[in-house]
């Protein structure tokens, strides 16, 4: 790979212009050469806005161009599976966002496209590269291997929302009156999956497979994560799931709040102590999630948590870098990947157990 990774962008929807375009655009090792939109007059606002020397009438034409290494694509959730699955059967490699598939079907046909080529595919799951959370699991992985605080006993993961854009103005969005095309769902949705549960499915996926991926990647668990219990609302969106993570007990804890922050907190329990993160509100520029780690120490009994250790301590730490945005730190992962041959945080063949897992959330509480 070259030195500076060429990368094409696939769609000028918001999260390509609030996040992804001028995070790329930044780096130094990578270079936007190109850029692919169907809305015309839209495409030609952000080309000029961003100085890029091409752009293409929709994603095909990038697939084509010899001079692009990468393609980077944020579009509706069934449609940007199709975008990165053409690209990585072009041989392209493909920065996506979450998530990467609204089936397990549709997820596998991806990651076949890109073990028929040799091209790598990185789904954008920002939290694992929020320093906050890399703390996090680095303070799991070190109790574990010492043993010093006992077992892990429980995880959570707990996600009522709120308001992910903090207000975020800049840099402007161009707009268009074009009308964007039609987004495919149905013939990407499970088979098994009754028509009127669709849009909770897709609404609950969508969210939640960030909190499933941060506590795969917390408690090292790949694919060991199964389902044990879900009870959701009529809405298909409200609730608790219980799952084994990586044999870790762990509930997610789903719903709606009109917060005007961000109500989204990891923690994960020791016999004698916890490591607990509060996420900032997504779009929230430089801001990193807060840290509390809790441990009772000296004559606690392993084995025994009601003899309480004689030295209690709660630290907040500072994770760093302390002024970073998790979103910008995956863009310059994916690039530093491409030109180094390292292996992504977040790759397609592990993303697809995130999808897999929602099917079976949704078959365990439809009882399908
Ligand atoms: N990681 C996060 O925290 C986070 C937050 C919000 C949204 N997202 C993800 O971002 C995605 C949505 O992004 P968005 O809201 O910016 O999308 P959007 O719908 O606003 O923009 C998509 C753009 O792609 C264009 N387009 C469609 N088909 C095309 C093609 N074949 N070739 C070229 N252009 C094409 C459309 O005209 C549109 O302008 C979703 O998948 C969502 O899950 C992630």
């Amino acid at each position: 790979m070259p030195d500076r990774i060429r990368v094409g962008y696939v769609g000028c929807g918001m999260m390509a212009q609030r996040v992804h375009l001028p995070n790329f655009a930044s780096l130094p090792d990578c270079e936007l050469v190109a850029l692919a939109e169907v809305r015309r007059d839209l495409g030609e606002k952000v080309q000029r806005r961003y100085g890029i020397p091409r752009l293409y009438p929709d994603h095909r034409g990038l697939l084509d161009d010899p001079a692009v290494d990468a393609i980077a694509v944020s579009a509706p959730f069934a449609l940007q599976g199709q975008i990165a699955r053409d690209a990585l059967a072009a041989g392209k490699h493909v920065f996506m966002e979450k998530p990467m598939a609204i089936s397990r079907a549709q997820a596998e046909a991806i990651v076949a496209a890109g073990a028929s080529t040799g091209a790598r595919l990185m789904v954008a799951y920002m939290k694992r590269f929020d320093p906050g959370n890399e703390l996090v699991q680095a303070t799991v992985a070190g109790w574990r291997a010492s043993g010093e605080l006992g077992p892990v006993v429980l995880a959570r993961a707990h996600g009522f929302c709120g308001d992910w854009t903090a207000g975020i103005d800049l840099p402007p969005l161009e707009a268009s009156d074009e009308p964007a095309p039609p987004a495919p769902t149905e013939e990407h949705l499970p088979p098994w999956l009754p028509a009127r549960w669709a849009a909770s499915y897709v609404g609950y996926l969508q969210q939640y497979t960030h909190n499933v991926n941060l506590l795969r990647f917390v408690l090292d668990a790949g694919d060991r994560v199964r389902v044990k219990h879900a009870d959701l609302d009529p809405d298909g969106y409200t609730g608790v799931v219980i799952l084994d993570v990586g044999g870790v007990r762990a509930t997610l804890e789903t719903g709606r709040l009109r917060y005007y922050r961000w109500d989204e907190h990891t923690q994960v329990y020791f016999e004698r102590g916890w490591v607990h993160t509060w996420a900032p509100p997504l779009l929230l520029r430089n801001a990193v999630a807060e840290v509390e780690i809790y441990r009772s120490d000296e004559d606690g009994v392993p084995g025994d948590p009601g003899r309480r250790g004689t030295q209690h301590t709660i630290t907040r730490a500072i994770p760093e870098p302390r002024w970073s945005w998790a979103y910008k730190r995956e863009a310059a992962h994916f690039v530093e990947c491409l030109r180094t041959g390292a292996p992504f945080r977040s790759p397609g063949e592990d993303a697809l157990t995130d999808v897999r897992l929602f099917e079976d959330i949704f078959r365990t509480w439809l009882q399908i």
